[in-house]
């Protein structure tokens, strides 16, 4: 794999892992659970190539809506995870962060996470962002509150309100704009992930069910951002 003009910041929306379940008349918790499979490869290969930040869509604001089974066995794989992969993480030199409120997670959960955050906080290797109880309306809702409360209090003009100023109230402060976003499973659309963040983002829909997604086909997507000629409003 050619390393030059590498994206710095992957965004990933792992779909289609309920249409893998079904494809394979499984139990969807099973779809979700294969889905994690993919997610180790993928993560182990964006450390290994230098890529500098990987966000990963794992749970929506909206997912709530799914039924109590569902919400719950996504909650359980979230602890598993974290507690089979965190060692390999850390090692890996990788720093987790998490994007989304982290208030509205079950207590366990939300410890297991915030345990990672601190853990790999000195971690200088990949940035993996993961992103929990996340909408992207609500994450820049939540940047202009806190923007108005420190215009209240005094402490900032808001005509200083520029967008880098705005960029360090998101959950992605300090990292990168997002240079290629992934959905796999064939939908396109954003579905609320990191719309602030994708203003000039590439994109690629492989139609592979996430549970399938390759690493021949993580590549495919690296090169075919390597080709793609991003002018952000210019001419060259
Ligand atoms: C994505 O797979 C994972 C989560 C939303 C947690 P889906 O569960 O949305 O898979 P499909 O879209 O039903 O196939
Ligand atoms: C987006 O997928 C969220 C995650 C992958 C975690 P969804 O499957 O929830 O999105 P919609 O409902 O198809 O837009
Ligand atoms: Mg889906």
């Amino acid at each position: 794999m050619n390393l030059e003009k590498l994206p710095r910041h992957v965004a990933i929306i792992m779909d289609g892992n309920g249409r893998w379940a079904q494809q394979h008349s499984l139990q969807i918790a099973r779809g979700h659970q294969a889905g994690v499979e993919s997610l180790r490869d993928i993560i182990r290969e964006s450390s290994d190539l230098g890529i500098h930040t990987l966000s990963l869509y794992a749970f929506s604001t909206e997912n709530w809506r799914r039924s109590p089974a569902e919400v719950s066995a996504l909650m359980a794989l979230l602890l598993r995870y974290f507690a089979s992969e965190i060692d390999e993480l850390d090692e890996k030199n990788v720093r987790i962060r998490i994007l989304g409120d982290k208030s509205g997670l079950p207590e366990p959960q939300r410890i297991a996470v915030t345990n990672a955050e601190e853990r790999t906080r000195d971690n200088t290797g990949l940035n993996l962002c993961i992103a929990l109880n996340y909408g992207g309306r609500q994450e820049i809702l939540r940047a202009a509150k806190s923007l108005a409360k420190k215009a209240r209090e005094g402490n900032l003009d808001p005509d200083a309100i520029d967008e880098a100023a705005f960029s360090d109230e998101l959950y992605t402060a300090g990292l990168p704009d997002v240079d290629l976003l992934i959905r796999t499973s064939g939908e396109q659309r954003l579905s609320g992930f990191l719309l602030w963040q994708c203003a000039y983002a590439e994109f690629e829909f492989p139609s592979t069910l996430w549970p399938d997604f390759t690493l021949k086909e993580y590549h495919q997507a690296l090169e075919e951002f390597q080709g793609r000629d991003r002018r952000y409003g210019g001419r060259k």
